[in-house]
């Protein structure tokens, strides 16, 4: 995730190096007692992380229309776009802010609380009726149990023919490596962080299948890699993630 006082870059060439640092830390896990809790209490803990951060968290997410075309619109167009796990909207928000004069209009946004896991989107948006889902740094919050759980219920609202854009963790981001020096490792590249919400580090395989086994076929999928920069202490972090584009079969 990016910090709120960081600038990104482009980097060209994987970060092997953290990968082998992360394969030999020597660490352990979670006792089974506390990872039980922090799976089952792991969207009820983003629920506490809002209340605690308001909206000053994460920063706009200005870079979404760059990296995804599917969300570069033309005035006239209608198109319907579900934002999953939306938080206080640093993707949407900027998104309708580019687009339109006005941030919010309640009679084009409908904003709900839904656990991916339990409720079914349908109860909301109508089946099959989104031109543009996102999973922006979301299914990295879920349980891994409960990912094919989630993906199928983003699947049941998108369109055939509509699409998924995600970012997400990668495997070997070098907050993996915080994580694994601090010992708050649930299972192999699951974690959670002090407050108790997870995060899961993916490979572009991992959710590909999940989209796959959902109908959908993979447009793009691919690891990103930033370079971050505090400007505070000038310190940088390599970041990476999987980006991807899935787009809905038609039946
Ligand atoms: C890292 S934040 C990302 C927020 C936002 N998408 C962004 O890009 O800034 C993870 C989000 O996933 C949401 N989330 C976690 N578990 C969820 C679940 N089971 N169902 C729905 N949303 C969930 C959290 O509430 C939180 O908003």
């Amino acid at each position: 995730m990016d910090s709120p006082s960081s600038t990104s870059t482009d980097q060209t060439t994987p970060a092997r190096d953290h990968g082998e640092a992360v394969e030999t830390l020597d660490e352990s896990y979670v006792k089974p007692f506390w990872a039980e809790k922090y799976r089952r209490e792991a969207c009820k803990n983003w629920d506490k992380f809002y209340k605690r951060n308001a909206n000053h968290f994460y920063k706009p997410r200005h870079w979404t229309e760059r990296e995804f075309p599917e969300l570069q619109f033309d005035a006239d167009e209608h198109k319907t776009l579900c934002e999953v796990g939306c938080g206080h909207g640093s993707f949407v928000a900027p998104l309708i802010a580019h687009n339109d004069t006005e941030q919010f209009d309640p009679a084009r946004v409908t904003a709900f609380v839904a656990d991916l896991t339990k409720d079914a989107l349908t109860e909301t948006v109508p089946r099959q009726s989104v031109d543009v889902a996102s999973c922006i740094f979301v299914l990295s919050a879920i349980p891994p149990e409960d990912l094919a759980t989630a993906v199928a219920n983003v699947a049941s609202v998108v369109k055939p023919g509509g699409t998924v854009v995600l970012r997400d963790y990668a495997r070997y981001d070098q907050a993996e490596l915080r994580f694994k020096a601090s010992n708050n490792r649930l299972e192999d590249h699951l974690y959670c962080r002090q407050d108790g919400t997870l995060a899961h580090f993916f490979t572009r395989e991992q959710l590909d299948e999940l989209f796959i086994a959902n109908g959908f076929h993979v447009k793009s999928s691919a690891y990103v890699l930033r370079t971050t920069v505090n400007r505070k202490t000038s310190d940088e972090f390599q970041r990476i993630f999987v980006q991807a584009r899935y787009e809905k079969r038609l039946q």
